[in-house]
């Protein structure tokens, strides 16, 4: 049984819709959905299928012929170009056509490659996905976005296409490790403190009770309503994006020993520090507080000048300026006159700002 949580998501003009599934019924409705498609393709996570075999062979089995599948190793190291290129060769042996349609099993990376190469083979084809990890459920697959990495750069070549269906269940989480629920929650935490801080109680709760359903629901439609924001003003990218100028940078110079959601972490303290004298000591402290309440890193040993240079190089830079959002309090992003929520600060001045906060 589906429990619709948006019927659609008419803000988007999409015809998405986000369901929170059942327990004891992992993939719930998704094979009525899947019925008109000539072949359907699951890729899934080799870990997650390691933890729900039966029931992902049970849900698999139901397709008979027209089921193919490929299990898939986790990491950005699947973003990069040749895994997708092997991806869509593999698709074009196994017979994939247009009237196809895959279905990803899986956290955030496996939602990025699976939706690029779900949104470019034969100029695209039907996408549905099923996020297993937090950081997924509630951000990286709520979303449009696809992309895979070019060399070391994150996200360099991507697209917006939008899935069929997004099947939350909150059920997944159950065999998710501890550390990649504290990295899930540092996006959740994101948008408590730019643009809900109803979130920041309700993360609470969810830590102290291991009950995630309406954390995630309401995430979700906290992410929605920034959505459909967008192209109003810098609001909804600056949220979206909070820390991530700083995070992405850490997250490359880390050699990716920091998982996403800790490289953001670190990037949303560094990013609060920017502007220390405005949001005094008091909130720092609190914010950061938030983050380690989590067990997240809030500080981290990589040398400033190459957190500085990877910023310099990430798309989000413009010249030698980053576009950021900017707190004015927790739940509040500033606003500037010209400038509107997206500062664009030198990295001149973030150097100055960071001094004592990388070494
Ligand atoms: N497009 C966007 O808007 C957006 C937003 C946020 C993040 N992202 C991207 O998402 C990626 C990170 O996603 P992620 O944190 O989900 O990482 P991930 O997909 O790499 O998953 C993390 C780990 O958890 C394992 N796993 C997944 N589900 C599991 C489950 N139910 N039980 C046990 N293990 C499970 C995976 O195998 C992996 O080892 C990054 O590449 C990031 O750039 C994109
Ligand atoms: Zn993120």
């Amino acid at each position: 049984m589906f429990v619709p949580l948006y019927d659609s998501l008419k803000e988007l003009k999409s015809s998405v819709k986000l369901v929170i599934g059942q327990d004891d019924q992992l993939f719930s409705g998704l094979y009525e959905k899947l019925e008109p498609f000539e072949k359907v393709v699951f890729l899934i996570d080799s870990n997650v299928y390691q933890h729900w075999k039966t029931r992902i062979d049970e849900e698999f089995c139901r397709y008979g012929e027209r089921g193919i599948r490929f299990l898939v190793g986790s990491g950005e190291a699947s973003k990069r170009f040749g895994f997708y290129r092997d991806l869509i060769e593999n698709f074009l042996r196994a017979g994939v056509t247009h009237d196809s349609a895959v279905v990803v099993v899986g956290g955030g990376t496996l939602g990025n490659v699976g939706g690029f190469v779900a949104s470019t083979f034969q100029r695209g084809i039907a996408l549905f996905q099923v996020p297993t990890t937090l950081m997924a459920q509630v951000d990286a697959m709520i979303d449009f976005k696809h992309a895979i990495n070019l060399n070391d750069a994150k996200n360099q070549v991507g697209t917006y296409f939008e899935p069929n269906l997004i099947l939350v269940n909150p059920a997944f989480l159950r065999s998710l490790p501890r550390r990649e629920m504290s990295s899930g929650a540092a996006e959740i935490l994101k948008h408590g403190m730019t643009h809900d801080l109803r979130l920041l109680d309700l993360a609470s709760d969810a830590k102290d009770s291991g009950e995630f359903e309406s954390l995630v629901a309401a995430t979700i439609k906290s992410k929605a309503d920034l959505l459909s924001r967008r192209g109003e003003d810098w609001y909804s990218e600056m949220a979206m994006q909070y820390g991530h100028a700083i995070g992405h940078a850490v997250e490359h110079e880390s050699g990716h020993s920091l998982n996403h959601g800790e490289a953001i972490s670190i990037g949303m303290v560094a990013t609060s520090h920017l502007t220390k004298h405005l949001l005094g000591h008091d909130l720092i402290k609190e914010h950061r507080g938030i983050f380690e309440d989590w067990g997240l890193p809030t500080s981290c040993l990589i040398p400033l000048h190459r957190v500085l240079c990877a910023m310099v190089h990430d798309k989000h830079s413009v010249g030698n300026s980053i576009r950021i959002g900017l707190l004015s309090r927790l739940g509040q992003l500033s606003r500037h006159e010209e400038e509107d929520y997206g500062f664009l600060v030198s990295i001149k001045d973030v150097r100055a700002s960071l001094l004592n906060f990388f070494s």
